[in-house]
């Protein structure tokens, strides 16, 4: 299986970067392929916590090689600081290697995010405000930066001075802020080429001769089917695609070298930021789910909204994403919990029933979930490690999962150290 895609399948911080940890011991080599640091992903070894906001979640092996993809949008300050915490804590970066085709996150992409959400006031998205959507909005208006761009003073002067042009009106509350003036912008930037040039390079060309020499590459997803851009809760979504198709614009690769796809996804669900949320909870049962699974969010410190597995999302990512196997996280956090829910249709305001995710905003926002009702499990499973150790009601709840999405599940987490697995037999 030499190309394998991970993404998540719900809103977000399913528990990617644990699983993508696990895959990668026998990869070659791990690719994030879109979002920025707008991402956290979380890995605990040895009781050691690690955050990664734009490195892949495969540095961790001495050697591997870990690729910023042409797709990411790169904050180089972020990513300059975060090699640096690793450096620090001992961790061989060597391996990293950037695109030279990423575009990069400016300081008046980081201003516009925070004035824009301001000005949506109580209609905004809820964003991560790390200048994501306008670093996004000025690739496809073809006014970005690119990581090549650092390399060539000239180039770079000229390249900010187009892009803030048309955005003068815009910035004109921060005329006087010394973060965007064009010559100091051009030095610090400069300056973090300078940092970042031994790990620029072609990485699409990096992707292929590993996918050509048979080895395995994993292709780590940052968001999630229902924040991606043209798939999930628009406009509560974020400005790129982490569906699994985009791993291949996103790295450079083509469709035929992606053998399998991996959908991570919570045993329950969570939410950061605004935006429909059919089976959310603000009884007892949210909070312990809060409680119990450390809900809030790795990059901004916010309280994740939390609720019932939705299995007519589920079914939805599956489909998007043409799921191969599943790994379900977090199982360990409903231990407790008397009777388990999963939705399993929708009813819309006028009692109209769907069965499938319904594609029109007016409808996402007012569904009702209908549930199934199944018993839940009351025993600690955080020591389990084979299916066998799981309790006969976590297994049915898992079978439901399954059977009614129709992919196998591979993995279950039963705690967020990178031990606290449990490996399911492979389905027939
Ligand atoms: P990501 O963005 O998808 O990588 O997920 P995050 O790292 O943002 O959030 C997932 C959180 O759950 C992290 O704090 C993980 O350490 C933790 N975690 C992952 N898997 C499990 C699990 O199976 N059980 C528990 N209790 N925690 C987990
Ligand atoms: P990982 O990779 C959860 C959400 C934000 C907001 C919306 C748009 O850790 O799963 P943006 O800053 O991207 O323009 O914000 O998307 N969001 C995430 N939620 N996990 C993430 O990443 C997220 N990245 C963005 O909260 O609702
Ligand atoms: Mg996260």
């Amino acid at each position: 299986m030499p190309g394998t895609v991970i993404v998540g399948t719900q809103w977000g911080d399913e528990g990617k970067g644990k699983v993508v940890d696990l895959l990668a011991e026998d990869a070659e080599m791990v690719v994030r392929f879109q979002g920025g640091n707008n991402a956290g992903h979380t890995i605990v070894r040895d009781g050691e916590e690690f955050k990664f906001h734009l490195i892949p979640s495969g540095i961790l092996y001495p050697g591997r090689t870990c690729v910023i993809g042409n797709g990411v949008v790169v904050d180089p300050s972020v990513l300059i600081d975060e090699l640096e915490s690793l450096r620090r804590r001992g961790i061989d970066v060597g391996g990293l290697r950037l695109s030279a085709n990423a575009h990069l996150i400016m300081p008046y992409h980081v201003l516009l995010d925070t004035a824009g959400e301001a000005r949506l006031g109580k209609l905004e998205i809820g964003t991560t405000k790390r200048g994501i959507g306008p670093c996004y909005a000025d690739k496809s208006a073809r006014l970005g930066i690119r990581v090549q761009d650092l390399l060539d003073a000239k180039i770079l002067r000229k390249k900010i001075a187009a892009a803030l042009e048309p955005k003068k009106q815009l910035l004109r509350p921060y005329e006087r802020d010394p973060r965007i003036d064009l010559h100091a912008m051009t030095e610090e930037y400069l300056r973090y080429g300078h940092r970042l040039e031994p790990h620029i390079t072609d990485t699409s060309r990096l992707c292929w001769e590993a996918l050509d020499a048979g080895k395995q590459v994993i292709f780590e997803g940052a968001q999630a089917t229902l924040l991606d851009l043209d798939h999930g809760t628009y406009p509560f979504v974020t400005s790129s695609n982490p569906v699994a198709g985009a791993a291949c614009v996103g790295a450079g690769v083509g469709p035929t070298d992606i053998d399998e796809v991996w959908g991570v996804c919570k045993a329950y669900t969570t939410r950061v930021g605004a935006g429909p949320f059919p089976t959310e909870l603000s009884d007892e049962v949210g909070a312990h789910m809060a409680d119990r699974g450390h809900e809030v969010g790795t990059t901004t410190g916010r309280a994740r909204r939390c609720g019932w597995l939705d299995l007519v999302a589920l079914r939805y990512a599956s489909r998007l994403n043409t799921l191969t196997a599943l790994a379900i996280t977090k199982l360990d956090v409903l231990s407790g919990l008397d009777r388990l829910r999963v939705a399993v249709r929708y009813r819309g305001a006028e009692g109209a029933v769907f069965d499938e995710f319904p594609y029109h905003q007016s409808i996402l926002h007012t569904a009702e979930p209908e549930y199934e009702e199944v018993p839940g499990f009351g025993e600690d499973i955080t020591g389990a490690r084979t299916e066998s150790e799981l309790p006969p009601e976590a297994r049915d709840y898992l079978a439901l999962i399954s059977e009614t999405t129709g992919v196998p599940i591979r993995l279950v987490g039963v705690g967020p150290g990178r031990d606290q697995v449990v490996t399911m037999a492979a389905a027939p």
